[in-house]
């Protein structure tokens, strides 16, 4: 697989609840992929595994570079007394490219003063995580997971908190991002969100009940029938 992520017959479950029975789902390299399904239907424990934070009971997970991976988790895993500043935290995405002893170079000042304007976090820089709005963490989190300028970049429930306009600016940075390389999947119950990515695999029941284009897959029937099995 010379791009992309695969998942070959992967089971996974939590401690007495089953999530995945031989899931077996290919995505794309280089392109925006939006997971949807119901709440419980998996899509985090999905991220998870990609991710590999959660390890699956059988079946093989294939990441071109499981190094580059960038999580932005959902919202409620979150600390949100951990006592930084939004600076801070936006320079931490690029800890793992630092190194331990090497300092921030003016390149990585670049990229974190970058992310920063695009989230429109100028005015908070200074601001302690913990006496923001939800809105502003979710910005804060998403400047965070894109300053590590990782090849791979999973989203959990991005638009979360957002307001139009930030909402607008997460599709374009996702847009321009995918143009230029990067994979990007995003867990997301925003239907319009995922309509505007190249492609969606739809969760339900522990399956892939469909995936293609966000015409393809965002069918009334389709999404009926992913809030059935849930
Ligand atoms: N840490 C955990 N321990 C036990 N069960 C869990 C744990 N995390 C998730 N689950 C269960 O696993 C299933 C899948 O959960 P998951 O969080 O992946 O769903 P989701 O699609 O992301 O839901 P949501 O839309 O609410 O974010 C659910 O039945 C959930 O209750
Ligand atoms: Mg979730």
């Amino acid at each position: 697989m010379a791009d992309g992520i695969r998942l070959e017959r992967v089971s996974f479950g939590y401690n007495g609840t089953q999530v995945f029975d031989e899931l077996t789902l290919q995505v794309p390299g280089s392109m925006g992929t939006a997971v949807i399904g119901a709440n419980g239907s998996g899509k985090s424990t999905l991220l998870g595994l990609i991710a590999g934070t959660l390890r699956p009971q059988s079946g093989s997970i294939d990441v071109r570079n499981p190094e580059g991976i960038a999580l932005a988790v959902q919202h409620n895993q979150v600390s949100e007394t951990f006592p930084i500043t939004v600076a801070e935290a936006v320079a931490m995405g690029r800890w793992r490219s630092l190194g331990l002893w090497r300092r921030a170079s003016n390149a990585d000042r670049a990229i974190v003063d970058y992310w920063i304007a695009a989230f429109d976090l100028d005015d908070l820089r200074r601001r302690r995580l913990g006496s923001l709005s939800g809105g502003q963490r979710q910005r804060t989190l998403l400047a965070q997971t894109f300053a590590q300028e990782s090849p791979i970049v999973l989203l959990d429930e991005p638009t979360v908190g957002l307001d139009a306009e930030s909402r607008e600016r997460l599709r374009f940075h996702v847009d321009r991002l995918a143009r230029a390389g990067t994979t990007v999947v995003a867990a997301t119950h925003d239907v319009e969100l995922a309509g505007r990515f190249d492609l969606c695999v739809l969760l339900g029941g522990g399956r892939v009940l469909a995936t293609g284009t966000p015409s393809d897959v965002l069918t009334e029937s389709n999404l009926a029938a992913a809030l059935t099995l849930g």
